[in-house]
C-alpha cells in the first residue's frame, strides 16, 4: 500500500498541474448521475474545485494513518452523511470513476498498473466515508 500511495501521489501531482483537470473530473462526475447535478445546482464550482484539490490529498494520505489526512476525511465522513448533504453511498463509485478517468487523461505516465494502484488508494477512505451514511 505504500507503494501505492507513493506512485498515486506523484500522479495526482502531474494531473492536476494541467489544465483542466479538476474541470474535466466535474464535467465528467456531474453527467454521470442525474441525481448528482441536482446535488451541485446551488454550488459555486470554482470555489468547489478547491476544496476537492484539497481533499483528494487528504483521501490519498488516508489509508497510511496520516493524522491530518484522519481527521479531515472523518469531516467530509460527517458532512456527506444522511444527516447532513446525505451522499447516497453509489454515488461513490461515481466519484472515484470520474476522478480516474480525469486522471487517465491528464496524468501523461498513467497505465493499467497505476489504474489498479488508484483504486485501492482511493477505496479505503470511499469505504470509510461510506460507512459513516
Ligand atoms: C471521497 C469522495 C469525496 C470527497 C473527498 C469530497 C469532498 C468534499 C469537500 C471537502 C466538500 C466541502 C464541504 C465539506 O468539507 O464537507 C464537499 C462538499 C460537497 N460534496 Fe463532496 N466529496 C466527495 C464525494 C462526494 C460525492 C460522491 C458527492 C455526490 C453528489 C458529493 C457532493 C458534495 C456536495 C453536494 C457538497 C456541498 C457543495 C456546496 O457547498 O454547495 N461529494 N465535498
Amino acid at each position: 500500500m505504500k507503494e501505492d500511495i507513493a506512485r498515486v501521489r506523484l500522479s495526482y501531482g502531474r494531473a492536476i498541474a494541467k489544465r483542466g483537470f479538476l474541470e474535466r473530473f466535474y464535467n465528467v462526475f456531474l453527467s454521470s448521475d442525474s441525481g448528482i447535478a441536482k446535488k451541485f445546482a446551488n454550488t459555486d464550482l470554482d470555489k468547489q474545485q478547491e476544496l476537492l484539490a484539497m481533499s483528494v490529498n487528504m483521501v490519498i494520505l488516508f489509508p497510511q494513518e496520516n493524522k491530518i489526512a484522519k481527521n479531515a476525511v472523518s469531516r467530509i465522513r460527517t458532512s456527506h452523511g444522511s444527516s447532513e448533504l446525505a451522499i447516497e453511498p453509489r454515488f461513490f463509485d461515481l466519484w472515484r470513476e470520474s476522478l480516474i478517468l480525469a486522471v487517465s487523461e491528464h496524468d501523461p505516465e498513467f497505465d493499467a498498473e497505476l489504474e489498479v494502484s488508484w483504486q485501492k488508494v482511493l477505496q479505503i477512505a470511499i469505504d470509510y466515508i461510506r460507512e459513516g451514511y
